[in-house]
């Protein structure tokens, strides 16, 4: 796949335009398949680091008896030589345990990363810089935490982000159809009428809160949904639906890329590609079917029987309990993300292939 490829037209005419990254919508319901162009997310060799120390207030740290320029930063490296191509028609989770930078990425490709800065490499939304501008007009971002109005109702919530987001062709029954369909989708009938809250205002429960969150983003479906963390705090079968949505979308012409802790078997089947972290470096990035395979030509087969999230979720955590551990299992995931560096380098797409296979799996092949 070249460089430009997003750029062109499923049926091949050339030339994405930032106008065509909405999508016409003659139909109100929410599966209608995205009319406004192939989408392309392209992430190359980022390195990101954020300062660990900057939280802390400079008249704080003057205990330690230095002019405020002169208190060096402490700097860790949450994203390390990161790249990988996703593409409309492709759902691509980021899998990993906590704090292997999952949400660092998302921010960083939907401009919204505080407290840290990109050393080198780029984020290219079809073939162009991601700037907030672009993001705004082109990516639904579902972030980790929710931000709605306490005040508000569920059905209220849709209503007025339907009212804002949705295109001026729409018609007032349209505007009504599509938030019927995303209460019902995510099963939010039973607390329309019940407000949002938040911490402090007893409202809608937990699951519930994140539930709304990502309908606010569903209802005015653009080309390209970023999730992090769709599924906490959902049950498993709520949380097996919305993945199963999300696919569905996805089928649609939809570019889908969510974070995930470890999903359970059926939700990982359902994933066309998943990138594996490991405190913020890449230990595989590939079609879901193929992870297996690799790990297994790697010497870490995965047990009959056992989840191969799971497993290999376990492989590469970080166990921080104590300092040999972690430097154990530092020295484990470093070995496999240079092994897989090692891999991918020849590929023009970073993503680890069988030997004989060709292409990156769509939801057209499934
Ligand atoms: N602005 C920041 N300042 C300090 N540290 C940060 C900042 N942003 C990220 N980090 C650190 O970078 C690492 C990755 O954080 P990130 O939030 O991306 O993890 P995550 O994979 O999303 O974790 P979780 O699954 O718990 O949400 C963590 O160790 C975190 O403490
Ligand atoms: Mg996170």
């Amino acid at each position: 796949m070249d460089a430009d490829a997003g750029l062109n037209h499923a049926d091949g005419s050339p030339q994405h335009r930032d106008t065509e990254l909405f999508s016409s919508e003659d139909d109100s319901s929410l599966y209608f398949t995205y009319s406004g162009g192939r989408n392309e997310l392209q992430v190359n060799d980022l390195h990101y680091e954020v300062d660990t120390a900057a939280q802390i207030p400079w008249y704080e740290r003057l205990s330690e008896f230095k002019l405020p320029w002169d208190i060096k930063g402490n700097k860790q490296t949450a994203i390390n030589k990161l790249s990988l191509r996703v593409c409309s028609g492709q759902m691509l989770a980021i899998i990993g345990s906590s704090g292997c930078g999952k949400t660092s990425l998302l921010d960083i490709i939907t401009c919204r990363d505080e407290g840290g800065a990109m050393t080198s490499g780029q984020v290219l939304i079809n073939g162009k810089p991601n700037t907030p501008q672009l993001v705004k007009k082109s990516i639904a971002h579902v972030r980790q935490d929710d931000r709605l109005l306490p005040h508000l109702t569920v059905r209220e919530t849709l209503a007025f982000v339907a009212k804002l987001r949705l295109p001026t062709s729409f018609t007032q029954a349209q505007r009504d159809q599509r938030v019927d369909d995303v209460i019902a989708e995510l099963r939010l009938r039973q607390c329309a009428h019940t407000r949002v809250g938040n911490d402090y205002i007893r409202g809608v429960s937990g699951g519930e809160r994140r539930r709304v969150s990502i309908a606010v983003q569903l209802l005015w479906n653009p080309g390209i949904l970023i999730l992090d963390e769709p599924t906490s705090g959902l049950d498993s079968f709520t949380a097996h639906n919305l993945v199963i949505t999300l696919s569905r979308l996805a089928r649609g012409n939809r570019l889908v890329l969510l974070s995930v802790h470890q999903p359970r078997s059926d939700i990982f089947q359902l994933f066309d590609l998943v990138v594996l972290l490991s405190s913020g470096s890449a230990v595989y990035c590939g079609a879901a079917r193929d992870m297996v395979p690799y790990f297994t030509s790697l010497g870490h087969p995965c047990p009959r029987y056992c989840n191969p999230s799971d497993f290999y979720v376990d492989l590469i955590s970080i166990d921080r309990r104590s300092p040999e551990r972690e430097a154990e299992c530092l020295q484990r995931s470093t070995v496999l993300a240079q092994r897989f560096l090692e891999k991918v380098r020849a590929t023009d797409n970073h993503m680890w292939r069988p030997a004989g296979s060709n292409a990156a799996p769509t939801h057209t092949e499934r």
